[in-house]
Order: C-alpha cells, then structure tokens, then sequence
C-alpha cells in the first residue's frame, strides 16, 4: 500500500471501526490491530504514520490492564491515547469528547499524513497487489451478483483479465432475470471469462417436500458448495487454479472477532469448502467497509443498479416461498417481486427503503373472479428499513402505491387473489419470513 495509514490498536472497544471510518473519512487510510503488534510487525507496515490507543471495555484482564508494549513508544511513531468513555477510569488520557476534535490535528499536524485516501488510488493499489500475488496463475471466484463478489469480480478482471475464471450459479431462487442479468453485466459488457451454472432443477429436486426452514437453508447451502467443488475440479482438469477470490469485508473480519473484541458472528464466505481443495485466498476488498465497496464499484464502472443492489439472502427465493417449495408459489413470488421492485423503483423509494421484497405462505384462500370462486395464493409485501439488520421498523408505503402494487399483483400474477402488508418490526419478527 502506498498510501499513508493511521494504525488503531484494538483494546475491544466496539467503537474502533467507527474510528476507522472517522479517519477514513478525513482522507487517510485507517487499520485496526491488535494490542500485542510485535516490533517486527510493526516495521513491516511502512507506510503507517501515526499509533492511536483506543480504551475498550477490556483495558483491563484479569485485574491488570492490557500492556501495549514498551516497543510503541520505541518506535518513534506519534501516538495519541483515548480513553474507554463508561467509567473513564484512565484519567491521565482524555475521552473521546475530549479528543474527537484533536484527531485532525494529530493526523495531520502530528502524523504528517497526506489525505491520499481515495478509490481511485485504492483500486490501482489492489491491482498491482493482485498481479504480484496471483502472477500468471488463474483465480477462480464464485460471482452471485451480489455486491461484494459483483466488486472482486471487477477488480479481479481489471488486474488479470481471462485468468480470472467467474462462476455463476444459478440455484432456481434468483430473482426475476438476474442472472441473466450477471452474465449480461460480466460476460458481455466486461468480457469475463464466466462459467454458468443451471442448477434449477437439481436443487429444486433436493428441495421436494422439505418444509422445515432450517432444513432448506442448509440443503441450498451444502448443494451450492458441491456444486462449486464440481465446476472447481472440472477446471482443475484443464486449467490449474491456484487462488480461490473472496468478497470478504472489512466488518466481516472485524465482526469474527479480535484478539479482544467478543465474536460478534463467524463469517465464512465460501465456508465449507473441502480441506483436500488447496487454494490460497485472494481477499482484494478485504480492508473496505460497505458504503466503501459501492464506491469501488462505481470507480471500477459497474452500474449503479448491481452497486447499490439490495441484500438479498443466500437462499434466496427459497426463504420467501415459505414451507415446501412449489413451482407455482416460486413462480407468483419471483413475479410479484419483481412488480414489487419495478413500481419502487417508479415511486424512488429503491434508494429509500433498506429492502423490500414479497414472500409467499403455503396455505391458499378463497376468493372471487369473474364471478367465480377462486381458490389460491396470498402475496405478503414487506418493506423494511435498518441500519444493521438487527432491528428493523417497517417503512410506510403511501395507501395509493400501495393499492397500485396490490392491483398489479392481483391482475399480472397466476394463482393469487390475496395480497398482504406486513407490519411485523424485528424484534419480534425477524425481516426474513424463515
Ligand atoms: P433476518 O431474517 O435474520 O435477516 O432478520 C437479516 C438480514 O440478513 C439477510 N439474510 C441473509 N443473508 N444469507 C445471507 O447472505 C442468509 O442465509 C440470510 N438470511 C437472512 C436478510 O435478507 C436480512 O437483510
């Protein structure tokens, strides 16, 4: 890295990340470490300019506090001290309050750091890193068209062309057109070399009859991994591939726990890929947190849709059509999403509301068309906002948009005569319906 960083060294307080993105957001790349950074390691980080020691709740261990190491003070770096706020027992060092507007100063003034801190340097950073870890060798990637795997493709392709080998795999839960979309995106706009996958009715076979939630996930899960480990021997056999990618952020890492930091929840991005399958990892987005990998993204030329793309879970369709999946229920879901979408889209709230989509119960009702009794399907639509996925409060869809997308769904999509507004926050429900 050739741009100038701010070393924070972590004491477990949950407030290091947002002092990342503070300094970050100054113009200076910021990294968190952990207490106990050898000499040696330290050294090795040659483009730090400056040490900040953040008091966490664990400062103290055992009823001693966390030693920093004489070394720090050795090393000739500026280092500025804050203290852990609750308690704000270490007196000789001030609090954030009191130290928030020293920060700029101490970069700047102190550290003498430049505001080099911008995508585009970024993006030529990781692709000179990736060219001299890979060389000529190939990488494989599995590209979703999420986010995170849409912005290691980019980059990858960037920095290594054809050797990047992407595979998409359809598991029969995509949404409307979206991985006709992917392969549009990747394969004809930015020439990637992309293996598709169709997985639709080996995975909707697996699925026959299971109902149980739990039970799905982990079918859709275990198939798409064996699926992968399939497609990854068969280009084994003509092409060696030697680095497996991964879109692996910075709050993942973060969040899987530090040396002082409680775990959070462990994030295995390929998780469960046999151990006999050696490939070392290539993790070019590995240091940005999320708003950071949009705006990569956007440099690399992606379109603002796939950037700013909404989460859309692992199992996709198949937690939305809720108990035994059926073709028809599959089908009034992915229909009655994309209306969904399309008319969000018309009204601007695709950029207001954090996610929205529509799920489907395994239960029918009656009704009347044409004079006729009917017998079928309710559509729910859920429309959340968040700011973590932790709790959620339900957005309020003005009633003329909302009788419009009732209208559409009602009249566009086969086997419904219901649709529904859910208006469950998290907690007590959580945003997904399994
Ligand atoms: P819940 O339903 O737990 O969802 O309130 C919280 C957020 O996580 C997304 N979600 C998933 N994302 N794999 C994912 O990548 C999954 O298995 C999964 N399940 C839920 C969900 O869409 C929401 O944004």
């Amino acid at each position: 890295m050739k741009q100038d960083m701010i070393i924070i060294l972590d004491l477990g307080s949950t407030e290091n990340t947002s002092l990342a993105r503070e300094i970050r957001a100054l113009g200076v790349y910021s990294e968190i470490y952990p207490h106990d950074i050898s000499a040696s390691e330290l050294r090795a980080l040659t483009n730090a300019k400056g040490i900040i020691i953040y008091g966490g709740p664990n400062n103290i261990i055992d009823g001693e506090p966390i030693s920093v190491g004489a070394h720090l003070a050795e090393s000739g770096y500026p280092i500025m001290a804050i203290a852990y706020r609750p308690g704000n027992w270490n007196a000789e060092y001030p609090d954030w309050e009191t130290a928030a507007p020293h920060l700029k100063d101490f970069i700047f003034d102190t550290c003498k750091a430049t505001a080099n801190w911008n995508m585009k340097n970024f993006v030529a950073d990781q692709i000179e890193l990736i060219r001299s870890q890979v060389g000529d060798k190939k990488v494989l990637l599995a590209l979703s068209g999420g986010v995170d795997s849409s912005v290691v493709a980019a980059l990858l392709i960037k920095a290594i062309g054809s050797n990047l080998v992407c595979v998409h795999v359809n598991n029969g839960l995509m949404r409307k057109d979206e991985s006709e979309y992917v392969i549009e995106v990747f394969e004809k706009q930015l020439a990637a070399n992309l293996v598709y996958v169709d997985a639709t009715e080996r995975i909707l076979t697996k699925l026959e009859g299971i109902a149980e939630p739990e039970e799905k996930r982990k079918i859709i899960g275990i198939e798409f991994i064996r699926i992968f480990e399939e497609e990854a021997r068969r280009l084994g056999g003509t092409c060696a591939i030697s680095f497996l990618a991964q879109g692996t952020i910075y709050p993942d890492i973060v969040e899987s726990g530090t040396k002082t930091a409680t775990v959070i929840k462990s994030h295995h991005n390929v998780g469960g890929l046999p151990a006999d399958m050696q490939f070392d990892l290539v993790e070019p987005i590995r240091q940005l947190f999320k708003d950071e990998v949009r705006a990569c993204g956007l440099e690399l030329g992606l379109p603002d849709e796939m950037v700013f793309r909404q989460p859309f879970p692992g199992p996709g369709l198949g937690v939305r059509c809720l108990g035994a999946i059926t073709r028809d229920r599959l089908y009034a879901v992915r229909e009655s999403d994309a209306i969904l979408r399309e008319e969000f889209k018309r009204a601007g709230l695709d950029k207001k509301v954090w996610q929205y989509f529509t799920a489907i119960p395994d239960f029918k009702s009656v009704g009347v068309r044409n004079h006729t009794r009917t017998y079928e399907y309710t559509v729910i639509i859920r429309a959340i906002n968040t700011i973590d996925a932790m709790t959620a409060s339900i957005e309020e869809i003005e009633w003329p948009l909302l009788q419009k997308i009732t209208a559409r769904i009602l009249y566009e999509v086969k086997n419904v005569n219901r649709v529904c507004y859910d208006l469950s926050p998290k907690p007590v429900a959580t945003i997904e319906w399994e």
